[in-house]
């Protein structure tokens, strides 16, 4: 209750601010106990009142006054083809991030396109879109919190664990919270059982799809996809994409946007 909260920079690049929706979106925590009780969140170009050259300079002072004391984070891809892409008035922006990343205490990937590139990078990529892990100088501590987008919980248990312990949870080989991306979907799936015993949709409107059947065959990436949706769910535990009938897209896979049409198999 006497720690102080810990500084947030958080950044938007090439993304569509589905992480930052995600984010206001955990029920557990809430967005309201992190943002009140755990981080003190100084900058995010989508929830914040100030815009310009003010909220840049808010920058410089958050990574002067708390060197090796503040959490950055980013969702979206950096570009790095000459002309693509100015941020803040600069073209090298993953100079400046890097400049940045260099000061943090922790360096915090938020979604599949900071994490892997994602959309933004998919064939041809055209910005020379690259994660933003690619530019954390060595020795700076950095995690990956894939999904397009990821699950809110996720997203708030990583920074509260961070906040609160003032140390990264434990990772796998990815660099992904092991907690929330130990299990694959497919061993957690309620579908599970129909998969086993060879009962699959054969198409939409099916009278499989309504007996909620496995999605297998409409291209369910499931199977290879590690998440924690099957357990978390999302919005508050209502759904997830594979409940509502949906196959998994695979979206917190690496280079899942290229990996051929997703509803064949
Ligand atoms: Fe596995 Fe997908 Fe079938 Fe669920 S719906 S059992 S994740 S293949
Ligand atoms: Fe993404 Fe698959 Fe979950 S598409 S939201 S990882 S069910």
């Amino acid at each position: 209750e006497t720690k102080p909260r810990i500084p947030v920079i958080w950044m938007d690049f090439q993304s569509c601010s589905g992480p930052t929706e995600s984010f206001t979106r955990s029920y557990q925590p809430t967005v309201e106990k992190v943002l009140f009780d755990m981080i003190s969140l100084e900058y995010n170009g989508a929830l914040m009142a100030g815009s310009g050259t003010a909220a840049e300079k808010h920058v410089e002072e958050i990574v002067e006054k708390y060197p090796g004391q503040f959490i950055l984070a980013a969702e979206g891809s950096l570009p790095t083809m000459p002309g693509a892409l100015a941020i803040a008035g600069q073209p090298r922006y993953y100079e400046k991030w890097r400049e940045i990343a260099s000061k943090a205490m922790a360096v915090v990937a938020v979604g599949s396109c900071a994490t892997w590139g994602g959309i933004p990078a998919a064939n041809p990529n055209p910005t020379g879109a690259k994660s933003v892990i690619d530019f954390v100088p060595p020795g700076v501590p950095w995690i990956r919190i894939p999904g397009c987008p990821p699950i809110g919980e996720v997203i708030t248990n990583t920074l509260a664990h961070i906040a609160i312990l003032g140390k990264l949870p434990e990772v796998d080989e990815l660099g992904r919270p092991k907690e929330f991306f130990r299990h694959r979907l497919h061993d957690k799936c309620q579908r599970r059982p129909f998969f086993d015993a060879g009962l699959y949709v054969e198409s939409f409107d099916s009278e499989g799809a309504r007996e909620g059947f496995c999605l297998y065959k409409m291209g369910c990436r499931g199977p290879t996809t590690y998440n924690a949706c099957a357990e978390l769910r999302w919005n508050g535990g209502l759904s997830w994409p594979i409940q509502s009938g949906h196959p998994c897209i695979g979206c917190a896979a690496p280079n899942f946007w290229d990996e051929g049409p997703f509803y064949a198999r």
